[in-house]
């Protein structure tokens, strides 16, 4: 199960990512926002940032204007490692080396095309499990207790 957050900025390629994900069989729950209506990415953040940490789902998928904004505030939440990538490089890294469990991107910055290379990318690239990998992602956890 995926976390799907987005704010007004994010809202219309969020659309194009929830039908890229039906038609890839993959189920989602979607937090928000519903519209193109001015709203607070914050709020959407964190409601998706909870269920990927509650364990309610695996991975989450944020899109605001930027990114930036909502990768921040996702990052908030203890246990959320929410990685802004705008190329397949970064999606596949930050899965094999970071465990990211949050995957944030800007519809301003990228067009569609692209941005559902980086959500398949992000999706099927498993974390390495090397033992120096491990160790950097609980240190993340452990060194900043928020
Ligand atoms: C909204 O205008 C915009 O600020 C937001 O989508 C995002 O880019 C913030 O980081």
């Amino acid at each position: 199960m995926i976390a799907l957050g987005c704010d007004h900025g994010g809202y219309g390629l969020m659309q194009e990512v929830k039908k890229h994900l039906e038609e890839r069989g993959i189920e989602y729950k979607d937090y928000g926002c519903y519209s193109e209506e001015p709203v607070d990415y914050p709020v959407y953040a964190k409601k998706a940032a909870h269920a990927v940490a509650d364990g309610e789902c695996e991975l989450g998928i944020l899109i605001c204007g930027t990114g930036i904004g909502i990768s921040i505030a996702a990052n908030k939440v203890k246990g959320i490692r929410a990685a802004l990538c705008h190329d397949c490089f970064s999606a596949a890294a930050t899965k094999e080396h970071n465990n990211a469990n949050m995957l944030a991107m800007g519809a301003r910055v990228i067009g569609p095309g692209l941005a559902l290379k980086i959500v398949d990318t992000f999706l099927d690239t498993p974390f390495s499990n090397d033992e120096r990998h491990v160790r950097r992602v609980d240190m993340i956890e452990k060194t900043f207790d928020m």
